[in-house]
């Protein structure tokens, strides 16, 4: 069996290091790069880190405007289609990537297998939210990491190929969890002390490209006089540019750039709260036990909401700061699976093989 795994972003390159090691046992396996992430500490160092199987195709395609970026990858993985005639096209989450890849397959009538498929915030002004649903409308194996995705899906009139497989990152953390507090430095290189800090990440366009949300967003973070540190995606690095804001004259900040994901881990375990409009954050802020708080309007995650493990709070500067004071004790419930989402992928694709 040839599976074609169609990857462009950071989170993609650590779902997909833990699903690889495991399909490669027994399975053919070709990696597409898009290349919609491309610098260093946002590509090379996941596949070097974790040593995700170099990509047989890299399609450099870089960043762009969702339309030409997302055509651009179609044209090109319509080729590698064409060429490798593959059994499946596997795709993950939600990004450009994961569209273009789906929307190549389903036009050449090759099976397509999601993972992370179900996933919800019901607003459609979010691109994430457009490809997943397009996607998830044209997948034969819908592998969903909650019971709520299955449902998202049942709503949909989405029930054939639909399994809860569990969550692939809960897979990726508990793998590397004993390698990262063994190998990772980032407290003492950045000087930061265990449950002293808070853990900043901020990159979702609904934040990133208005003005306003972001403004919001930097008074909470002055009115906190914790240390924080973020490390910052260059999405937001150069929206902050353009505004003119000024990230140094918010107290006790460290602003450092994006890390490997061996340090983000030891910087999530370590950090006293999470603060976050990250999708992948969220989960693994609930799999350390840290409590989050979630500068968004929805999430997609809603089981991360039980007993506040993560509030919710738009990007209100007195709900962040207030959320981010409140005292809480959840009982973090598991409910993303058993870290074995790999092998029951493993298992589908031999059982549904064509
Ligand atoms: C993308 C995904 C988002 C995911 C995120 C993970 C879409 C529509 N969005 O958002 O769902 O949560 O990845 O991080 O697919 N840039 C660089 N270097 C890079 C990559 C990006 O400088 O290596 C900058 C560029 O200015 C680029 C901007 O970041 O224009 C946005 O990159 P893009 O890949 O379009 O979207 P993300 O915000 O990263
Ligand atoms: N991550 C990382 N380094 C960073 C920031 C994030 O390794 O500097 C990891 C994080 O641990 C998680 C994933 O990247 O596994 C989340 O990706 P991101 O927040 O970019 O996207 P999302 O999950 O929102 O789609």
């Amino acid at each position: 069996m040839k599976v074609l795994t169609i990857l462009g972003a950071r989170p993609q390159f650590i779902k997909a290091a833990a699903v690889s090691r495991v399909i490669r046992e027994e399975v053919t396996e070709l990696i597409v790069h898009t290349g919609q992430h491309y610098d260093a500490n946002m590509s090379d160092i996941f596949f070097e880190e974790l040593n995700i199987p170099k990509p047989d195709y890299h399609l450099g395609i870089g960043s762009g405007n969702h339309g030409k970026q997302t055509g651009e990858m179609l044209a090109k993985i319509e080729d590698i289609i064409l060429t490798e005639t593959p059994d499946y096209v596997l795709v993950y989450g939600d990004t450009n990537s994961t569209l273009a890849g789906a929307l190549a397959a389903a036009k050449l009538h090759v099976p397509i297998v999601h993972i992370e498929a179900g996933l919800r915030s019901f607003n459609k002004k979010m691109p994430e939210e457009v490809n997943r649903i397009l996607t998830d409308h044209v997948s034969t194996l819908l592998l969903c990491p909650t019971e709520t995705a299955i449902q998202n899906l049942t709503n949909e009139n989405i029930t054939d190929g639909v399994y809860n497989v569990g969550d692939v990152m809960y897979d990726a953390v508990l793998y590397n969890k004993t390698l990262a507090e063994s190998t990772s430095t980032i407290l003492d290189r950045e000087n930061l002390k265990a449950k002293d800090y808070l853990l900043i990440t901020i990159h979702r366009a609904e934040n990133t490209d208005d003005v306003d949300r972001m403004q919001s967003i930097l008074d909470a973070f002055s009115q906190i006089s914790e240390t924080k540190v973020w490390p910052i995606h260059p999405r937001t690095k150069k929206k902050l540019e353009d505004y003119g804001f000024k990230l140094d004259q918010i107290p006790n900040l460290k602003v450092i750039e994006p890390v490997g994901y061996l340090d983000m881990l030891s910087l999530e375990t370590s950090a006293k709260k999470i603060v976050t409009d990250s999708g992948g954050v969220q989960k693994e802020a609930y799999f350390a036990e840290v409590p989050c708080v979630t500068v968004r309007d929805q999430t997609e995650w809603v089981e991360t909401l039980i007993e506040d493990a993560n509030i919710l709070t738009g990007t209100d500067t007195n709900k962040i700061v207030e959320a981010v004071q409140k005292q809480v004790s959840p009982s973090y419930t598991p409910v993303f699976g058993d870290g074995k989402t790999a092998e029951k992928v493993l298992a589908l694709l031999k059982e549904k093989s064509i």
